[in-house]
């Protein structure tokens, strides 16, 4: 999931053209950008597009970000979209595990109301300053918690804090990014708004990228090609791993815990990393 992008429910012209782009992930959206007039009806155009076969068959990771745990319309979301073939569902403004419970416990309702048999995981939004101090109680408050993923408009804007400021992204993005290692989930990275800002868009990617995040969200269609290209692992990376692989299955079987593979010291940590990134290639038919 190196692309996801945002669609919003209301906006059902878009819904075709999103299934056949490039995206690895498409984010229905019936939060902040449905007016709460149109929440209603962008539901019912959601609740239709799930219970068709065109989503399903996109053989696109499907999501879809609800309204917030509490508010009037969360459960209602819930009960519509929570079909077969949803993936994940995106919890925004998560603050405590006692919501990410609660929210459990409507997901599964939904499932046996709707006859969903593979189980829908969670996508937490870390988007508050008490959900980012509490991330990884989030994170591991449930095992249908998949990942979390950085909103930065709403953590930034209300605080005034510059949204391109390089040391506080860097700052919340490594601070999620543990909480999400600690817990054994993704981190997937926030929405970058200029959409016709190339170059940043691309060096937010890279810098989500080096701090072990899966993807970037998408707000515009011209911005997946870059998150897909970001996110894919070089054919130098490819080869280096392959080589490392090699190397520790050899080592293993000489009962050898440290040795050297491209001038490098590698041990049980690079074994770790060079065989996620094997499974990333496999998955992404490069590797
Ligand atoms: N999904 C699918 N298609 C999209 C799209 C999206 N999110 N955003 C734009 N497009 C399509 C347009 O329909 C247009 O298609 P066309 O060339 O066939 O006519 C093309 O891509 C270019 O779009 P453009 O005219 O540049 O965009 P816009 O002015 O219509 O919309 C936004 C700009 C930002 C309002 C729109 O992209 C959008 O709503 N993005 C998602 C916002 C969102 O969900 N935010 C919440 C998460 S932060
Ligand atoms: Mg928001």
């Amino acid at each position: 999931m190196r692309s996801k992008l945002f669609v919003p429910g209301s906006r059902p012209e878009l819904f075709d053209k999103a299934l056949r782009g490039e995206a690895d992930a498409l984010s229905f959206d019936l939060e902040d950008s449905v007016s709460p007039q149109r929440k209603v009806e962008a539901r019912a155009a959601l609740q239709d597009l799930l219970s068709g076969p065109a989503a399903r068959d996109s053989g696109k990771t499907l999501i879809v970000r609800v309204n917030p745990f509490g508010s009037e319309h969360f459960d209602a979301d819930v009960r519509a979209v929570v079909r077969p073939g949803l993936a994940l569902l995106n919890l925004p403004k998560v603050e405590s595990p006692e919501e990410v419970l609660a929210a459990v416990d409507a997901v599964e309702a939904a499932e046996r109301a709707n006859g969903v048999t593979e189980l829908v995981g969670l996508l937490l939004n870390i988007e508050s300053p008490r959900g980012l101090r509490r991330a990884h109680e989030l994170a591991s408050a449930h095992a249908r918690v998949a990942g979390l993923q950085l909103g930065l408009g709403d953590l930034f804007e209300p605080l005034q804090i510059a949204r391109h400021e390089p040391a506080a992204l860097h700052a919340v993005m490594l601070q999620m990014r543990l909480a999400a290692g600690e817990a054994g989930v993704f981190a997937y990275d926030a929405a970058y708004a200029r959409f016709s800002d190339v170059e940043g868009f691309r060096a937010e990617a890279a810098l989500a990228r080096r701090l072990g995040y899966i993807g970037k969200s998408c707000i515009h269609p011209s911005q997946v090609a870059y998150a897909n290209e970001v996110f894919r692992p070089t054919e130098a990376e490819i080869a280096h791993a392959r080589r490392v692989d090699e190397a520790a299955t050899e080592a293993e079987a000489r009962g050898i815990g440290a040795y050297t593979v491209d001038g490098q010291m590698v041990d049980a940590p690079f074994v770790q990393r060079a065989r996620a990134v094997l499974a990333t290639a496999r998955r992404l038919g490069i590797g």
